[in-house]
Order: C-alpha cells, then structure tokens, then sequence
C-alpha cells in the first residue's frame, strides 16, 4: 500500500483539490459540464445539420421548413412554435418569444373569434419603482406560467441595461439607473420566469443604451464603469437569478462586437461569474458567425446562409475546429433537453389570467410614484367629479412598441375606466369628444410629427402624409393632443370639482424616443387649465404615462398633484383611481433621478455617439458617475432626486444600529421605521454608503441596500434588517484589476431618497482589503476622458 491512513487523509484533500482545480479549468473554458445524452446527439448529426441548427436553430437544417413570415413586429417570427427538426433525434426548434413586460405573442386577427390573451404586466421601470422584490418575482411567476403554459420555452427578457441616457427608446424595457436594484430586479424576475421550467434571457449584453447606430456604435467604457455600473447589474442578474440564456447585444463595446467578445462572454461571464447557461445573439446582427461562435455563442439568430457558409468554409479549410462547435452545440441541446415539453408538460393553455391581472394590478399600484401633493389635495373626496383632459386619458399606453409590446392583451384599463370604476363622477360627454378625436386620429391615419422628418421618413419608407401600418399602435400616444378653447375649459370647470391630464408617450426599439417633453400645445392647455381651475378654488391633477425620466421643472408649477403612472401594463387605470382616491397608498420610488433639464444629464454632451447621427464612437465620458451617483458628486439639483416619492402618510426612521463599529468580513445594519401618519402605508427604506478616498475617488454616496416595509398601520413599527459585505464596501481598481475596499471610515446613511438621508451611523476598516482580483479584461480602444471630481 503506497498510501497509509494519514497518506489516505492527504489523498482525499488533493483528489478534492484535483476536483476543484478541474472544475475551475473546465468552468474557465466551458461553464459547467454539458450532459452526455446532449453531447451523443451532436455526435450523430452531420456538419449540415449542426450548422443549421446553431444557426438559426433548424432555419438550414436539410429539408426543414418553417413558416418563416415576419409579422412585422420586432424580430421575432410570427410562427415560433416548437417544431420537428430532426425527427430521428427527437430535436425540435425551441419556441421562443419576447417580452419583458408579458408575453409578446402574435396579435389577434381580424375576425378571429377564439383568441388567447396573454397580460401585459408593468413595464420593467415601473417594477424596478416598487422596490418590492417579492412583488417583481411574483410578477415573474405569472408571466413564466403563461409562457409555458401557452407552450413556449424561451422569454427573451428581462431587459436588463442600465439607464444611462433616457433618450434611449428602450429605458422602459429595463429597470433603473442603479446597478444594484436593477440587477436585484431583473434576478427576481429571471428567479419567477423560471420558477416554471422555462428559460429567461438577460439582454441586450452589454452596454446597449442607445437606438441610434445601435447595429454598429462602440461603446467606450472604462473597465471601472465597466465593472461597477455596467456589468454589475447583469453580475448580479447571472449569480443570483442563474439565468439559462444571455442574449449579446447588436452594438460594440471598447472595440468588438460584444457578440465576438470572449473576454465579456467567457472570461467575465462564465469563467467569473459561473454563467452556466447557452449565448444567443440579438436577431440579425452584424459580425462573423465565426467570431462568434468561437467568442462563446450557442446560438445565432435569426440565421442567414452568409452566417451559415462562414462557419462551414472555416471548418472545412481548419481554420475553425469542428470539435468547438460541437461543444457549443451540445450546450445549446442540452437546453432544448431540460425543457418543459421534453420532461413530458402539456401544455394546458389557459392559464389563469384573472389571477395574473391581480398580480399585474398589483404591480402597478405598487410601482406609480406620487411626485407632488400640494396642500394634500389628494385623496380625492372620492364621490366628487373630475373632468378628465388629454387624449391619453382614454387611450392609455401600456407598454412601449417594438419588441417590447404585448401584442394580444384582451384590455387596457384607461384612467377614464378606472376613475369610474371608483366610482368618481365623469363627464361622458368629455369622453366622448375624446374617443371621437382619437378616432379621427385613427382615420386620418397622418404622419405624427416625431417621424416626420427625412430620416424618419426614409427608414420607414413613408411616401406621402400617410403613417405605415406598423405605426398602428403608436399613433394616437405620438399624433398631436386635443386643443380645447378656454371656454370649453370654462364649461368643463363648471361642471367638475378637479382636473385631471395625462400627458402620454410611447417609445421603442429603433429610436431615440424615450424622453420626448412637454409639447407646446400640452403645455398651452396646461396653463389654461391651471389658470381657469386654480381661479375657481379647483385642483389640477397631471398623470404622467411616459416611458420614463420626464422633464417636469418647467411645467409642475401648474399642478396641485403628479402622481408618475410610467407605462404600467394592461391594469393601470385601476392603479391611478386607487392611488387618486387613496384606496392605496402610493408607495412607489423613484429608480432614477429626473433632471431639472436634459442638458444636466451626465452623458447629455456625449449621447448618443460622436459626432451626432453619425456615431462611430459612443464615449461614456461620464464614467461611474451615472445618475444619482452624478448629481449628488457635483452638487447638480435635480426635480426629482433618486428613491424619491411621497405617501399619504408619514413614517420615522429610529434606532439605527450597526453590529460593530469596526467592519469584519461583514456588516449587519437595522432600523426602525414607524408609520407616524393616520392612514396605513408602506415606506422604502434605502442604505446609501458613503466611502473613504484613500486609494481612488469613489461617487458621494452609493446605494449598498433597500428593504420595504409592511403595510403598516398608524403607528406600528417594523424593523428593517440590512448586510453589508466586503465587496459593498469596494471599488473597482482598474490599475490592479481588483475590487479593494480602501482602509478608513465608512458612513452608512439611511434615507428615504438619495436626498433625504434621516440617520447616519459610521464603521471603520482597519486595513485596506483586497476584496476579489478579477482578470484584467475588457479595456477601451480609444482614449477615453472620464469625468473625475479631482478636476471638478
Ligand atoms: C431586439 C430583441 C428581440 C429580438 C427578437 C431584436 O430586434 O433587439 O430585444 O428579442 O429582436 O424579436
């Protein structure tokens, strides 16, 4: 026997070593191991059929067809369903479908008379303003039910980028300015969607924030912004939610295609951060299938036979090894493999929509941000009359456009619907003047203003003053508001004891419409409405359903209450009227911080690419000071701050306690909150973290944790509990390629916005720690001049 019983001891330590060691170096090249029955069919198949189902997945597999008609809404294929591709092997396609505010199915037809609905939940921007991670889950586990249940096995969503411009059309369809709550978001909402079998899709990775160029632009980024705001969201998304999938993004990043990248697929995602899952492109980008391929893609869609011939040539001359794409592959099969349908699902379709209306309900009451109640004029009475102005009132918008809609939701609950559900006087009359004017606006069918214009034109292949079909669902949020006289404004405020506006927009892939302000005519009835109901002793309530960030300084002065409905799904209305008449107590929070003016936005020199409308390079100048972490670092006001919103009530923040006064490993922080007001309410609690400046500068304050409370009734208490770890008091040096959290002392401040801080308390680190060395990856191929506070 070579090994005693002490040798037997040291054999078991290293043959576990060995294991770790293997797992890493296999972790570093591949993810976890694939299974063998997917790596048997691979085996079996020929050169054709792998290529033609890793492009395209079956689209060039020999003699398989698909009903490939587009149905001109976003990318996907009208036909998705999960069809045969290799009978033989039992392969078939994955069906797969967008979102991210609900399933995004073909809409019903005209005629159609059995139709299934699916629910368009609150947009991802309203789910990240309810700081409530229960809620966005619950919110995952309805829509992932309907996913499977309506047999497909794949959501292309959440979206997951930051919001660094809110020009970008897309902000709706991700969640917030912060890295840490839009990655606690979107890990909520994978954990829900897959709760149901089904795989989610964190896209578009990584620093897709722009429309304009958004094929080709390049993204210069530090590493450090890279890491601390731009990746950390999607880390935090990958670690806790274990998505199966990650969709790359179509743009480029410090010089690749973020498709090519292996740095930003293999190093940082599987190798760093243990992704385990399968790569799909965006839909028709642009690069080398090889490239990508070999960069650590599973899948390219939708495929095209350029894509398909790169892959085969590069095979068949060597220069690409066969034995790669067949581990790509087996990856991806693997996948198809643990799907619902495989382990034996039926699919019932019929899910429970009434039940995923409460959830979607529930979501939208919790999500709108109360952002101005002067002289508490809400809640209304509740049996009072309000005349309800603004086309959007009537014809409300539930989500964006694009890939982003959801396209067969049986209702839409209007502010109109909802006020008189609850029982609030309407003036029919009004609304019928309303529908009539949208319906004109329908039937004209005229050019809106926003794409009138000869790009516009051209790239929507408008000819004469006629809208093209696939504006149908915009037209009414982006064609002109009604104009009313002042004395049809009169008439109305005569008959009514409130106003009530809603200013609406629409936004969407493709352009930069996410932040289209106050038109002049919106701005015009304003005045006349304030101006005529203010002189009758009348209030003026304006409901904002945008896509997002909104300019409001110009304009709040004329309203007694604005309560931000953002785009919050098919059950909104009933969300305004409950909010309205404080049937529920507002408790939403901001998840950006809203400019006084776009030009105080830190990246607003440098979007969307340089020079304008022909960007090449798009430079992230701003650096890590996005956001709130901008505005408070160099003492920018802002109208609305970060984590800001109000409720009926009022709470108290005590007793703050933290578990050492000098940090070891980790931190464990509480509060009191008391509701302090008359009626019941719930509050948002958020840790900010002020760190020393020793080593590198860092952002004034950063959010390091949040917790909502309870309903809590007048007067009680609950306890907030709060971690801190080692890697919440680091910074990225990029210098080292490290997270270090530097020696000194640590403020904890606890505020009910970024701006509202109530308690502080202080910890000290001994020593500077050198918290995680990551691979030094992923750097700018330009220079790049980063905003910095020593210059400032
Ligand atoms: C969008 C993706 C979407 C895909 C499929 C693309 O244009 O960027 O978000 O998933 O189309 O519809």
């Amino acid at each position: 026997m070579i090994f005693s019983k002490r040798n037997n001891a040291y054999k078991t330590i290293l043959t576990v070593l060995l294991c770790l060691l293997c797992a890493a170096l296999w972790g570093r090249a591949q993810g976890a191991p694939v299974s063998e029955e997917a790596k048997k069919l691979v085996a079996q198949m020929t050169l054709e059929e792998k290529l033609g189902i890793i492009v395209g997945d079956g689209n060039f597999v020999p003699g398989f067809v698909r009903n490939t008609q587009d149905a001109g809404q976003g990318m996907i294929l009208e036909d998705q369903r999960s069809h045969p591709i290799l009978p033989r092997l039992s392969i078939r396609t994955t069906a797969m479908s967008d979102g991210p505010a609900g399933l995004n199915r073909e809409a019903r037809k005209e005629g159609q008379e059995y139709f299934q609905y699916t629910t368009a939940f609150p947009t991802s921007t309203c789910l990240a303003a309810t700081w409530n991670m229960d809620l966005v889950l619950a919110v995952g586990e309805a829509f992932g039910n309907e996913v499977l249940e309506y047999d497909y096995e794949l959501i292309l969503a959440p979206g997951v980028n930051l919001h660094r411009n809110p020009h970008d059309g897309r902000v709706f369809e991700y969640y917030s300015e912060d890295p840490l709550l839009s990655g606690k978001s979107a890990a909520a909402m994978i954990l829900g969607l897959q709760s149901n079998g089904i795989g989610a899709t964190p896209k578009h990775f990584l620093a897709h924030n722009q429309q304009t160029d958004r094929r080709t632009y390049n993204a210069v980024i530090s590493q450090r912004a890279l890491r601390e705001i731009y990746l950390r969201g999607f880390e935090i998304a990958v670690k806790e939610g274990q998505p199966k999938c990650i969709m790359t993004s179509y743009n480029r990043m410090n010089g690749l295609y973020t498709a090519e990248n292996p740095e930003l697929l293999q190093t940082v995602t599987c190798e760093e951060w243990g992704f385990n899952g399968f790569f799909i492109t965006d839909f028709d980008g642009l690069g080398s299938s090889v490239a990508k391929v070999r960069a650590g893609h599973n899948l390219l869609m939708s495929g095209n036979t350029e894509e398909y011939e790169e892959l085969k040539k590069a095979i068949e001359s060597k220069s690409f090894d066969e034995a790669l794409l067949d581990e790509r592959l087996a990856r991806y099969i693997d996948f198809k493999l643990d799907s619902p349908r495989s382990h034996g699902h039926k699919p019932s379709h019929n899910p429970d929509l009434e039940a995923h209306a409460k959830i979607a309900e529930q979501g939208a009451k919790e999500g709108m941000v109360l952002l101005e109640n002067k002289d508490n004029c809400l809640p209304l009475k509740g049996d009072e009359t309000v005349a309800i102005f603004g086309k959007t009132s009537y014809a409300f918008n539930p989500y964006g456009t694009g890939s982003g809609e959801v396209r067969s939701l049986k209702h839409c609950i209007s502010v109109y619907d909802g006020l008189k559900a609850a029982g609030l006087g309407v003036l029919e009359d009004m609304k019928d003047d309303y529908l009539a004017y949208i319906e004109k606006i329908k039937r004209d069918n005229l050019v809106p203003d926003y794409f009138d214009n000869p790009k516009m034109r051209k790239d929507n292949g408008i000819v004469d003053d006629q809208a093209p079909r696939h504006f149908k669902n915009r037209l009414v949020a982006f064609s002109r508001e009604k104009e009313l006289t002042r004395e049809e404004i009169s008439a109305y405020c005569e008959r009514s004891a409130t106003a009530l506006i809603t200013f609406g927009r629409s936004a969407g892939e493709n352009y930069e419409n996410g932040y289209l302000p106050i038109t002049e005519r919106e701005h015009q009835l304003l005045r006349d409405i304030s101006e005529i109901y203010h002189s009758a002793g009348k209030k003026v309530i304006v409901v904002l359903n945008v896509v997002g960030v909104w300019e409001t300084a110009s304009w709040s002065d004329l309203a007694d209450a604005i309560l931000m409905a953002w785009l919050p799904g098919q059950e909104g209305g009933t969300a305004v009227a409950e909010i309205l008449t404080g049937a529920v107590n507002p408790s939403g929070k901001l998840p950006d911080s809203f400019p006084l003016k776009y030009e105080d936005v830190p990246s607003a020199a440098s979007f969307p690419g340089s020079p304008n409308y022909d960007s090449v390079n798009s430079y992230y100048n701003e650096g890590i000071y996005v956001g709130y972490r901008y505005y408070d670092s160099f003492n920018v006001p802002t109208a609305y701050p970060f984590g800001f919103g109000l409720s009926y009530t009022t709470f108290s923040y005590s007793d703050l306690k933290l578990s050492a006064d000098q940090f070891q490993s980790k931190l464990q922080v509480s509060v009191t909150v008391e509701n302090t007001g008359s009626v019941a309410g719930k509050e948002i609690v958020q840790l900010y973290l002020a760190a020393p400046t020793t080593q590198i500068e860092k952002p004034q304050q950063e959010l390091k944790g949040f917790a909502k409370t309870v309903l809590l009734q007048p007067g009680e208490r609950e306890v907030l509990h709060f971690e801190l770890d080692e890697r919440a008091l680091a910074s990225f040096w990029s210098g080292i390629s490290a997270w270090v959290a530097d020696q000194g002392s640590y403020e904890v401040r606890i505020g009910a916005s970024s701006q509202d801080i109530r308690l502080k308390a202080s910890f000290e680190l001994a020593e500077d720690i050198v918290v995680e060395k990551v691979n030094d990856v992923l750097y700018p191929n330009v220079l790049l001049e980063e905003l910095s506070r020593s210059e400032s």
